[in-house]
């Protein structure tokens, strides 16, 4: 048996050498080694799966005894037995589990049977997947000590751990707080990090801490039940009920109010690594539109829905045909939008709804997607609009407070009348919309937003966008904000409007919106009299997001320049971006493409094409030559250039719109007035 003191004594002369961290408490070694343990048990991972990272010593910084480290669960999102999820109640509950687990186990009074052997030989015996990143770098010949409880742990502590599993009383598991325990549950990737604190065990007749009883090995076996650490099983009955709860979680989360959808499960999409993420913060993967209407719980837009909107709209002669984002279902998801029709036919009034969250400056093509479709939908109904800008959401999720300079709340103020200019210019007809920035309007608005935060608790908003107690108040605050302008008597003057009023609302808007109106729909009775029609909800078209440039995945962002298109780019750039940085679908040598033909669905120029290309006949002749690499169209560089023309018009007719509008006419459009 080697001399524990001489080991300690090595451990020492080593730390002077190189200083910095001062040796690792036995009671965060003991906890390392059960939450360790415990998270493969309660997940249902095996040993050979997974990758756990060195100790982090915070005990160092923050003098208590308190550490983190995180364990990669593989790389196909967790190949382990627990599904995870990114979900607040899903984290919740996942950390709940492994800390519950942990704390009856140290009740269990479990010996820690700790041996010390070269490191050669404890790979040799056990693999190289009990050495971290640091062992690795060691000499062969260094005494390394491993530890094992029972059959569930078999691990090299960063210290010598107590001799039984009950000398600490208790560990706490850190959550909630930035760089604190986490869970990811990515399709590459599927990590949990563990930041606890134990509680050491305070001796009552030594009135101190317990101190720790060490015991070493040196040929000791005692970790013949290895085999069954690496299988992929439950191990502990933590694990059992959390496995439940998970999927409890699941089936309420996909039947009502979904917040983040992670489609971890998926067979991953082609041409993509990432998971589809889709809330209102994020989003991000390759869309999967028919998962996500079955996620959210809307309904696809069918035949049925577009022969009914074609006999209302064009069947009265109010436009020539029905918008291209209907014909080629970019506008492809809704909720209540035949029964809004029903309740139209019957003559009741209905009003559109739309908004803009004023983040930059430069509004980019993306951006104009919803405002075009609802200048259609208004001429197709002749139905008023009108528009909100949320400059206070902007300012309470990325605004700025700065010692020096004050708040930037103006700054978003501003930025409402620059969009404002872009909206204008699509094309709206000015007698019949109103445009809105919250931080003038809201007075009017407030007497629904009291009613609507009266009605919503604050679990159902954080399950719903994902807050937490870090969240500051004005993000739990705002969906009320948003939610309110879905009701007529939030507009007295502009829809002549009371409580009393029986307007059915239609909101156009990206499908990243929903969670807004999910919740918006599940209080709207309370704000309505008994007999409106659609009990007060109101109806929405969600459209697909516009892609970036790189690549049919996510939605383009404003901040990443070369991904998008901005109103504000002359032919140059536009001509020049196309180029450049369109991902194409083509193939990669002449002969590859004339034979196969391009791949049209992930092919950017021709995506673009198909939400702005008015001329179906020519679309498709476009399709048909580029996807089979044959005629006009047979290559990337003939359609990019058709695009690039496309665009140029489209943009400078923008921008020759846009010079119109002057600070007076903004404020004329901004001005509460009747627009009936
Ligand atoms: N939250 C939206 C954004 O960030 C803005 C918005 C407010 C909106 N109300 C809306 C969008 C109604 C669509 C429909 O852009």
């Amino acid at each position: 048996m080697t001399e524990v003191t001489d080991i300690a004594k090595d451990v020492s002369k080593s730390k002077e050498r190189t200083v910095v961290v001062p040796p690792c408490p036995s009671s965060v070694a003991t906890a390392y080694l059960v939450l360790r343990g415990v998270v493969v048990a309660v997940v249902g991972a095996a040993m050979k799966d997974i990758d756990v990272s060195t100790l982090q010593p915070l005990y160092a910084k923050e003098s208590r005894p308190t550490a983190k480290f995180g364990i990669n669960l593989g790389k196909k999102s967790g190949d382990c037995v627990i599904e995870l999820t990114e979900s607040r109640e899903g984290i919740d509950a996942i950390l709940d589990a492994i800390q519950e687990a942990a704390n009856s186990l140290l009740t269990q009074n479990l010996p820690i049977i700790s041996c010390e052997l070269k490191k050669k030989d404890l790979v040799q015996k056990y693999g190289e997947e009990i050495l971290d990143a640091q062992h690795k770098k060691l000499p062969e010949d260094s005494p390394l000590i491993v530890s094992c409880i029972q059959d569930f742990v078999l691990a090299i502590p960063p210290s010598v751990p107590f001799l039984n599993t009950n000398e600490i009383s208790k560990i706490v598991l850190e959550k909630n707080e930035p760089g604190s325990s986490s869970v990811v549950a990515g399709k590459r990737k599927a990590e949990i990090t563990i930041k606890f604190v134990v509680t050491e065990k305070y001796d009552e007749t030594e009135q101190s801490f317990v101190s720790p009883s060490l015991q070493v090995l040196s040929n000791f076996e005692p970790f013949k039940k290895i085999s069954s650490l690496n299988e992929r099983v439950i191990r502990c009955p933590e694990g059992r009920k959390l496995a439940a709860k998970l999927a409890q979680l699941k089936d309420s989360t996909s039947a009502a109010t979904p917040a983040k959808v992670n489609m971890n499960n998926e067979t991953p999409a082609e041409n993509t690594d990432e998971a589809m993420v889709v809330n209102v913060e994020e989003v991000k993967g390759k869309i999967d539109y028919k998962k996500l209407v079955k996620e959210f719980g809307s309904n696809h837009i069918d035949e049925d829905i577009i022969n009914q909107l074609h006999e209302m709209t064009v069947g009265k002669n109010r436009v020539p045909f029905l918008h291209r984002f209907l014909r080629r279902r970019i506008f492809f998801s809704h909720r209540d939008l035949g029964a809004l029709l029903g309740a139209v036919q019957s003559g009741i009034p209905m009003y559109l709804y739309t908004g803009r969250g004023p983040s930059s400056e430069s509004m980019h093509l993306g951006h104009l997607i919803p405002f075009l479709f609802t200048k259609w939908l208004q001429d197709a109904f002749d139905a008023p609009v009108v528009i909100q800008m949320t400059d206070d959401e902007k300012f309470i999720f990325k605004g700025n407070y700065d010692d020096q300079k004050g708040d930037n709340l103006e700054h978003f103020r501003q930025l409402t009348v620059e969009n404002a200019r872009d909206i204008i210019a699509c094309g709206f007809n000015p007698q019949k919309t109103f445009i809105f920035s919250d931080l003038d309007y809201v007075g009017k608005m407030y007497p629904n937003i009291v009613r609507i935060w009266k009605a919503v608790t604050t679990n159902v908003v954080s399950s719903i966008f994902g807050f937490d107690g870090s969240s500051n108040i004005g993000k739990i605050a705002f969906p009320a904000v948003q939610a309110a302008p879905s009701f007529a008597s939030s507009f007295p003057t502009v829809l002549n409007a009371d409580r009393n009023s029986s307007h059915v609302c239609l909101i156009p808007c990206a499908i990243d919106q929903d969670p807004y109106f999910r919740m918006t729909r599940d209080v709207a009775h309370k704000l309505v009299p008994k007999t409106h029609r659609l009990g007060g909800k109101p109806a929405l078209i969600h459209s697909k997001f516009f892609p970036p440039l790189q690549g049919a995945a996510g939605k383009m962002s404003s901040s990443e320049t070369n991904s998008a298109i901005f109103l504000t780019d002359t032919a140059e750039e536009i001509e020049s971006k196309i180029k450049k940085h369109a991902f194409s679908g083509g193939q990669e040598t002449k002969e590859k493409q004339q034979e196969l033909g391009a791949d049209l669905d992930v092919d950017v120029s021709f995506q673009w094409l198909r939400f702005f290309l008015e001329d179906d006949d020519e679309l498709n002749y476009i399709a048909k030559s580029y996807g089979s690499g044959k005629g006009e169209y047979w290559s990337t560089g003939a359609v990019k250039k058709r695009l690039v023309e496309v665009l140029q018009t489209l943009v400078k007719e923008h921008q020759d719109r846009r010079a119109l509008v002057t600070d007076q006419v903004v404020y004329e459009w901004m001005k509460e007035r009747c627009i009936l």
